[in-house]
């Protein structure tokens, strides 16, 4: 124990625009090095949690982006001033989000603060960003959030104690005596708690036995891309340590803090290289994680895409190849209101509850917490269970993985096999990034008001050969099933009477301009029609999509900048 410090008060100033979006409050890293700037949403977010934040213990980590170590230490700093007792942080600041939220639940601590920017890139000219996730080991839900965001607009000053110097490179834990109460910082290995969890859920020798191949089965060959972000040391832990990968087969696991110049999103488009690597070379299955760990995408051989509402469905569907799902039995399933339907179809079938929710992963918490849900997931490339209350992207790879130790097949066989069983829902989403605000905005202003028109219901809308007729538009709102809280607003539906469904949606992630999502989904169960490429048949729906939303002309956007 070292000497006494005591707290300083720092006047500060009010900065606009502090408002937390869909997962925390995200940036250009240039805005939150503003003075001030950082530290008064630290301490919003502490003083935003009450009388609790006295004598408590917060989890701190990130994905690793720059600027991410500096934050960590004015947490400290900022965190002793406020009566904060512990803080348990990752070491080199390095904390996947899905670690985060293991670790609040583990060690019951009243929340944690996560240091990441997720799947935006890294880097002095890219994002940063903070978000708040609380002691269900979830992100903070509206009210929180809200709270957050009203005292940043009348913060007047913060408490710091400035001459706190702690080394996060180092595993150790150090008390020192603030304004009389000790306060402890303990520097803990960033994988050990999660690589625990993962072995509690699955059967790390069944993947192994995949993994390394057996008497009657060649190896099963994977390559895991961790795109330079925070998954690096956790794929070398679990999939070389543990389960005997060679370090071939896994790439780009040394955390950067630019992500090496990469745009760490996990899709067909920032994850190419993956794509090529596995079309080229003699791999049965890849995998990628964004930058903080809580994105996948999986690919069969021949870099065969499972579109992430399969890929929750074909879950869904096998959970019994998961010793945790054995114990825990299945609860229910979600996903979010623009992910492909596919998933309700094996609900349907296997007389499990289906819920539907806003985009965001905070609108699951409630549902696991009341024990209503055991997997959930996102077109967003989002997969999850009530393990954690975040999604995982190494959890989703090692869902798999199981999944194909258990049944024996490839992962195209797989798809294959459950189209037949359940027809399928072919899916796309069109991303229009970084587009004029104010046009976006008059975009989808268009748009609500022709969906409400009276006469929108039953229309007939047509391209080529197709009709499609409307059911429904409407702007898609929620009321929690728990708490009865209400989200407005969560994108503009069209829903047709065939069961296919236009989804327009602005991004809430982004941190600057729009970001334009159109969504597009179609159930087919002709079994000509199963193997189909997604494009061809999803064609005439995306054409009707544009056509009725006057994109181009709102936008001059003739093609979307991703396709997923
Ligand atoms: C984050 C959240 C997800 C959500 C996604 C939506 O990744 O954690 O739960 O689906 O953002 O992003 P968007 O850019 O579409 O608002
Ligand atoms: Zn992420």
């Amino acid at each position: 124990m070292s000497s006494a410090v005591t707290s300083k008060i720092i006047e500060t100033r009010v900065y606009d625009g502090q408002k937390p979006g869909t997962s925390g409050l995200r940036k250009a890293v240039r805005i939150f090095m503003q003075e001030h700037y950082t530290e008064n949403f630290i301490q919003a977010i502490l003083q935003a949690l009450g009388e609790q934040l006295l004598g408590s213990t917060l989890v701190v980590g990130g994905d690793g982006r720059y600027y991410g170590k500096e934050v960590v230490r004015k947490i400290i700093r900022i965190a002793a001033a406020n009566g904060v007792k512990k803080l348990i942080v990752g070491q080199n600041g390095i904390l996947s989000t899905p670690a985060v939220s293991t670790i609040i639940r583990k060690y019951k601590t009243l929340g944690g603060i996560v240091l990441t920017a997720s799947h935006n890139p890294g880097g002095p000219d890219a994002d940063f960003g903070i978000k708040f996730n609380c002691e269900n080991g979830g992100p903070a839900p509206d009210t929180v959030t809200n709270k957050i965001y009203e005292i940043t607009k009348v913060l007047k000053n913060y408490k710091i104690i400035p001459d706190i110097a702690i080394d996060i490179d180092k595993i150790h834990s150090t008390t020192i005596q603030v304004d009389e109460n000790p306060f402890t910082v303990e520097i803990i290995d960033s994988v050990d708690d999660y690589l625990e969890h993962m072995k509690n859920i699955f059967d790390f020798s069944s993947i192994k036995t995949l993994l390394q191949g057996s008497n009657d089965r060649p190896a099963f060959k994977v390559l895991i891309n961790a795109m330079n972000g925070v998954t690096g040391p956790y794929v070398r832990r679990i999939f070389s340590h543990e389960l005997g990968v060679s370090d071939s087969s896994i790439v780009n696991v040394t955390p950067l803090e630019d992500f090496g110049g990469l745009h760490p999103d996990p899709n067909l488009t920032y994850a190419k290289d993956l794509v090529d690597a596995i079309k080229n070379g003699p791999y049965d299955f890849g995998a990628a994680f964004d930058g903080d760990g809580d994105r996948n995408m999986i690919l069969g051989k021949n870099a065969f895409f499972v579109t992430p509402s399969d890929s929750l469905a074909v879950l869904a569907a096998n959970l019994n190849s998961i010793p945790y799902f054995k114990k825990t039995g299945i609860k229910g399933y979600a996903r979010s209101m623009p992910t492909g339907a596919a998933i309700d179809r094996v609900a349907a079938k296997t007389g499990v509850k289906l819920y539907e929710v806003p985009t965001g992963w905070k609108y699951f918490g409630n549902l696991m917490d009341a024990g209503h849900l055991s997997l959930c997931g996102e077109e967003s490339f989002g997969t999850g269970s009530d393990h954690i209350r975040e999604k995982d992207g190494i959890w989703a790879c090692l869902a798999w993985l199981s999944v194909v130790a258990n049944l024996g097949k490839s992962v195209e066989d797989i798809l294959l096999n459950h189209w037949q069983t359940y027809g399928r829902n072919f899916f796309t989403r069109y991303d229009y990034e970084n587009c004029d605000s104010e046009a976006a905005n008059k975009m989808m202003h268009h748009i609500e008001s022709e969906i409400q028109k009276p006469e929108f219901m039953g229309s007939k809308l047509t391209s080529g050969s197709k009709t499609y007729v409307v059911k429904l538009g409407d702007n898609y709102s929620y009321v929690d099933l728990i708490d009865g809280s209400q989200a407005s607003k969560q994108g503009l539906r069209i829903l047709f009477q065939d069961g296919s469904r236009i989804i327009y949606r602005l991004s809430g992630t982004g941190s600057s301009g729009a970001t334009i999502r159109v969504y597009v989904d179609s159930y087919e169960d002709d079994p000509a029609s199963l193997n189909k490429d997604a494009q061809e048949v999803l064609k005439p729906l995306v054409t009707i999509a544009l056509e009725i939303s006057k994109l181009r002309e709102f936008t001059d956007r003739d093609a979307p900048t991703v396709i997923t």
